[in-house]
């Protein structure tokens, strides 16, 4: 299954999201693969809007873009995994490098959510991905490593593997067009499969791997490609039906 994925941010209005949701069921829906599956995680503000758009259709799904780890308490301004799913979510992002390099969101933070949302009945997307910085330091390995056992710190080797996703999004490539190159996205998918394999056994070999940053229409083919890459997580490119129907297609 290659799971093809929308990361709307803070872009859209609940009827914004609306339409676009509706563009895409149009444009994708009746040509779309047996093995692919639509994501698209839109703001909290229209997540309900957009699962309407989605429902009955099996190859389309909503995800949340965070919560907190909680069930439910005083946590102002945060919402719940239960909250999400109440909403027409089955998905939600985890560790995306916006809510770590922004937001200021620790490893161990971003592992009680992958752990939470899965035990919440969510399917988890956990982001990685290093800065320029440490790849140009050569530890593009280290960084990746780290993420993954703190952010996969929390499940048990008997979890099952199919609720589970990672996105392998190098933050310079994330909204500048700089894409990374394909040995660069071949090395660090299967750096991560292998990683995958040693923290949580072999049955988490079949873990979906996808690649984020700046995926275009253009790429998207190239990318799909590569060796261990099992989707894409599209930002900027996927604010549009049109466009992003062409890269769910490609
Ligand atoms: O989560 C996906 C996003 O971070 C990638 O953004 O605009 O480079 O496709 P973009």
């Amino acid at each position: 299954m290659k799971l093809m994925a929308a990361n709307w941010k803070m872009y859209k209005t609940r009827g914004e999201a609306e339409a676009t949701a509706r563009d895409m069921l149009r444009l994708i829906g009746p040509d779309i693969p047996k093995d692919r599956q639509v994501l698209v995680f839109p703001p909290f503000t229209a997540i309900e809007a957009v699962a309407k758009v989605f429902e009955g259709q099996a190859a389309f799904a909503v995800g949340g873009q965070n919560f907190w780890p909680k069930d439910e308490g005083a946590f102002t301004g945060e919402v719940s995994a239960r909250m999400l799913a109440d909403l027409g979510c089955s998905w939600a992002l985890a560790g995306h490098s916006e809510r770590r390099w922004v937001m200021g969101e620790s490893d161990e933070l971003v592992g009680e959510k992958v752990a939470f949302g899965l035990a919440a009945g969510l399917r988890m997307v956990l982001c990685i991905g290093e800065k320029i910085e440490e790849r140009r330091a050569g530890k593009v390995e280290e960084v990746l490593d780290r993420q993954l056992e703190k952010g996969l710190a929390g499940l048990s080797r008997g979890f099952a593997t199919e609720t589970l996703a990672i996105a392998y999004e190098p933050v310079w490539a994330i909204g500048t067009g700089e894409v990374a190159g394909p040995t660069e996205i071949a090395h660090a998918h299967t750096h991560t499969r292998e990683k995958i394999v040693r923290l949580l056994g072999q049955k988490a070999a079949a873990t979906p791997i996808l690649y984020g940053g700046s995926v275009k229409p253009e790429n998207t083919s190239e990318i799909l490609s590569l060796d261990n890459v099992n989707g894409v997580l599209v930002g900027g490119a996927s604010l549009t039906g049109e466009s992003f129907s062409r890269i769910a297609l490609a």
